[in-house]
């Protein structure tokens, strides 16, 4: 019995040691990957499976409003900013026009993706700073994608998300674009984003491949669930297919997976 529970706190230990490694190599890189021209057919295609079955998992609606869907995930570096932006511009692509909006108030990094300042964003339109079109962001990237940055950073972010000024600007939003994508922070540390679940179609969780305890997910859908939010599905990020792998190779371009959340549960 003490050898398995040693055996157990050496894999803890050797697993929570990569990840600090990984942390401290993506924040030592810190670089924004955005589909383009020069990114692999692989990456792109992924994304573009990713969108296709989001918008099969969305219930069909009876108005014509948009649809509001919340990326989250259990930790920092998990990728949910990158998913984020990422699926964004695979909406505006496929002709729809959509808007994301950085509701990660304490630390969100959308304004980086698009080389701009997070000042004014969210946080200084919801507290009356600035309007709608001040904070309101076209993207060079593709004529039918905006963007609004996180805005001053806040002292008191749930607060911010969870006011009636948040719920009408994400039903003013629905009015005008197809899509709402919101990033929002680390579910696990903070709670922010589960202020908005009641106002949002759907929401998707991000996980790092190899990175992501099992149980974080296990907590993270139990605390979505227990907020009522409707989980659309689990994106695996980062997802490295094993080289060896010769009979699987044919499928190494799901770079990123998308999983009901019925197949998690299995
Ligand atoms: N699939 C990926 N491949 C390579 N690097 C990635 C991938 N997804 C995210 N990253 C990098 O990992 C870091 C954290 O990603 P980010 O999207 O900011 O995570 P989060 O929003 O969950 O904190 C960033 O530097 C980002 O560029
Ligand atoms: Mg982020």
């Amino acid at each position: 019995m003490k050898l398995f529970e040693n055996i157990a706190q050496a894999r803890r230990k050797k697993r929570s040691k990569k990840f600090e490694e990984q942390a401290r190599r993506n924040h030592a890189l810190r670089m924004e990957y955005m589909i383009s021209d020069e990114v692999s057919f692989a990456i792109a295609e992924a994304f573009r499976n990713f969108k296709a079955s989001l918008a099969v998992s969305i219930p069909k609606r009876k108005t014509e409003e948009g649809v509001a869907i919340m990326m989250t995930s259990a930790c920092p570096e998990d990728g949910k900013t990158t998913v984020a932006v990422n699926l964004a511009l695979m909406f505006a692509m496929s002709d729809a026009k959509v808007i994301l909006v950085d509701a990660d108030v304490r630390k969100g990094r959308v304004a980086r993706y698009f080389k701009k300042r997070s000042v004014p964003g969210l946080s200084d339109y919801l507290s009356g700073q600035a309007t709608l079109d001040e904070v309101t962001h076209p993207a060079a990237e593709s004529e039918r994608l905006s963007y609004i940055t996180c805005g001053t950073h806040s002292p008191r972010p749930y607060e911010l998300l969870e006011s009636d000024e948040m719920k009408a600007l994400i039903k003013e939003l629905k009015q005008k674009y197809d899509y709402i994508i919101i990033d929002t922070p680390p579910l696990l540390l903070v709670s922010d984003g589960l202020a908005i679940v009641e106002e949002v179609d759907g929401s998707v969780l991000v996980c790092r491949h190899e990175t992501t305890y099992v149980s974080d997910i296990a907590r993270s859908l139990n605390k979505l669930e227990f907020a009522k939010a409707k989980v659309l599905g689990v994106v695996v990020n980062d997802y490295h297919a094993r080289a060896n792998t010769s009979k699987d190779n044919r499928y190494q371009y799901y770079s990123y997976c998308y999983d009901t959340d019925e197949e998690m549960n299995k």
